[in-house]
């Protein structure tokens, strides 16, 4: 794995490698923190971030490691008119590792073509998420113990949310799993992720719903997502669509008691924060996971051992 741009780069024995990684590290983490001594991560960030860019920096910074970059395109010079390439053939020059965030679906993958150091997208418009999803198959892993098996809820914005695009595509590839989509008819998963992975698939199966009440008690994990306002041609549709899902204790109720909650944050309304007392919440587990996960990848991608 030269690069991490779509989470199909990782095949599912070295996201076996890389969880079980993650898991070593949580166990012990002294035995790694100084693995990347003199070794420099930059953060490029073009868009808002607080979980994914801090636990990047935080990894780093665990491993030994040092940190640059920015946060916001418009401390960068992409505010002058720099292109993506020119800004990654610079910082190429100063750092062993990108993690790169941008706006525009493909973004990461131009950045792959123009430099010879390890690039991985940390979000490229609505398109891929794949550290997310690592995120993700950790907490499913540690919480849940196993990635296959199980039946899982998505709900929210289906079609601009691009964490729920990477986690569909990285679970199509383990066996029996369900894929329960809920979402209004306008923000159904895109066309792309039904044609490229749900279709066909022998290892899923998909069905769509557009109330979560009366489906919430099958489900092993409830995946929840924010309607990605940033994402939306006009403003009035977002608040027509917004709210229309909130997850409280009456709908907890007919959860199965072992069902886990998650959400790569950050929560609008969608979650009532009630429900954050509730042990089935899993959300800010999730989020101390990433951190986890993303110090394996740093390790993985720089190929440095403890
Ligand atoms: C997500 C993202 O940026 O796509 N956040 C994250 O990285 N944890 C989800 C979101 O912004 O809704």
């Amino acid at each position: 794995m030269k690069h991490l741009l779509d989470p199909m780069d990782i095949s599912v024995e070295e996201i076996d490698e890389l969880l079980d990684l993650a898991g070593d590290i949580i166990k012990e983490p002294t035995k790694y923190q100084e693995v990347c001594r003199h070794k420099k991560l930059a953060t490029l960030f073009f868009e808002p971030s607080t979980r994914t860019r801090l636990s990047f920096e935080a990894a780093m910074h665990e491993l030994g490691g040092d940190v640059i970059g920015f946060a916001g395109a418009d401390n960068s010079s992409a505010s002058k008119g720099e292109s993506v390439a020119d800004t990654v053939r610079t910082v190429e020059c100063y750092a062993d590792i990108i993690a790169m965030r941008h706006p525009k679906e493909g973004a990461a993958m131009v950045a792959s073509q123009n430099v010879q150091i390890p690039i991985i997208n940390a979000g490229d418009g609505g398109h891929q998420h794949p550290t997310q999803t690592l995120t993700d198959l950790l907490t499913i892993r540690s919480l849940k113990g196993r990635l296959d098996n199980l039946t899982i809820g998505m709900c929210g914005d289906l079609k601009f949310g691009r964490t729920v695009h990477s986690l569909i595509r990285a679970l199509s590839r383990y066996e029996n799993i369900k894929f329960v989509l809920i979402s209004p008819k306008e923000l159904k998963v895109p066309r792309y992720v039904k044609e490229d992975v749900l279709k066909n698939n022998k290892n899923v199966t998909y069905v769509q719903y557009e109330r979560l009440e009366e489906i919430i008690s099958e489900l092993d994990i409830l995946y929840m997502t924010r309607v990605q306002r940033e994402r939306f041609f006009n403003e009035e549709d977002y608040v027509r669509l917004r709210d229309s899902y909130i997850l409280d204790t009456e709908k907890m109720k007919r959860a199965k008691e072992d069902m886990i909650v998650m959400h790569p944050l950050p929560r609008v309304n969608e979650i009532s924060v009630e429900v954050d007392k509730d042990p089935r919440a899993a959300y800010f587990r999730q989020a101390l996971f990433g951190k986890y996960v993303r110090m394996a990848l740093i390790m993985t991608m720089l190929e440095v051992n403890a």
